[in-house]
């Protein structure tokens, strides 16, 4: 037999039976809650990729920049011969700024999708043949050391994307406390943030016109209908998602357009018209609270570059 299909066919169930035991906790739970990571799939994974190029979401493309206009600053920062330990995703054009103008050791993009880990890998070590690529596949706020990498004179950590907004304040602090572990006395993070801005046009980043942003909300019920054999109307059900400015994040739930029952893995569970479920925070920044947070978790802020309008920045954290 092959011992790949195999070991991939145990680590999808255990992946399914972690989503079921999330599901269910979280909706038994009062306030109702899905933890974020679990809109990923392959189709959530895609649609995010299509929110990424939605004229209402600036995040991308204005990090995109700041990180192009600085990747030089960011390699002289860094210095010869690192390592670069990417939380995320490694496919992106993002990456690829810093793999062109890093003098690297290794590249080691940390992703908690296997498939998507290893295509990019592919992809990556066809464009740059030179460069040890390791992927780890690993959810990174779950991982505790980093497996056995080549040498390098530092390790330079990459969490871009505001992919941090995700996290509430305390989980934020416990992610710069693990990168620092990871990344050692004289590591450095280059961290992407959202910055606060005014609420119209955070809510129109996740309330875009064309309903990509509904969509990607919506599939989660989709993967529960299809994984969990639950039994969710995609039409009874919207997306929601507005901005708090007291905890100064955007808050992202599916709400039920009527009273009514729906099954999750042999469970029912009842819905009041109104109902919600939470999905996601984004939180968004300014300095002193970024400096404040990276400061508990042990890093400091040495640099700090944004774009003309103040829409997003890119934070160069090192040790202190
Ligand atoms: C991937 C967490 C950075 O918060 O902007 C975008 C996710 N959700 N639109 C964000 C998201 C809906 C995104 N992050």
């Amino acid at each position: 037999m092959n011992g790949i299909v195999l070991e991939r066919e145990r680590a999808q169930a255990a992946d399914r039976e972690e989503f079921r035991r999330a599901v269910l906790d979280g909706l038994s739970r009062r306030p109702r809650a899905i933890p974020a990571k679990f809109l990923y799939d392959a189709r959530g994974s895609a649609l995010f990729d299509e929110i990424c190029d939605l004229p209402e979401y600036y995040l991308t493309r204005t990090e995109t920049g700041i990180l192009r206009a600085r990747a030089d600053d960011i390699a002289a920062l860094s210095g010869p011969a690192c390592g670069l330990v990417e939380f995320g995703a490694g496919s992106s054009v993002k990456s690829r700024l810093l793999l062109d103008a890093m003098d690297l050791a290794f590249y080691a993009p940390i992703d908690i999708s296997r498939e998507h880990l290893d295509a990019s890998v592919a992809r990556l070590r066809h464009d740059y043949r030179a460069l040890p690529i390791v992927g780890i596949c690993a959810d990174y706020m779950a991982l505790n050391a980093l497996p056995d990498l080549p040498p390098a004179s530092r390790r330079i950590g990459f969490f871009p994307g505001s992919s941090i907004g995700n996290l509430k304040p305390e989980e934020a602090v416990a992610f710069f406390r693990k990168a620092h572990a990871l990344l050692g006395r004289d590591g450095a993070l280059v961290l992407g943030v959202d910055l606060k801005k005014d609420s119209a046009r955070l809510h129109a980043a996740y309330n875009d016109s064309a309903g990509v942003t509904a969509a990607f909300t919506l599939n989660l019920l989709r993967r529960m209908n299809r994984e969990l054999q639950a039994t969710f109307d995609l039409k009874a059900f919207a997306h929601e998602a507005f901005y708090n400015p007291d905890e100064g994040r955007i808050e992202i739930y599916f709400r039920s357009l009527c009273d009514q029952l729906v099954v999750v893995a042999g469970k029912t569970f009842s819905f009041l018209e109104g109902e919600r479920v939470h999905t996601e925070y984004s939180y968004k920044y300014e300095e002193t609270g970024l400096a404040d947070l990276a400061g508990r978790g042990g890093f400091r802020v040495a640099h700090l570059w944004s774009d003309p309008e103040r829409l997003f920045a890119v934070a160069y954290l090192t040790g202190r």
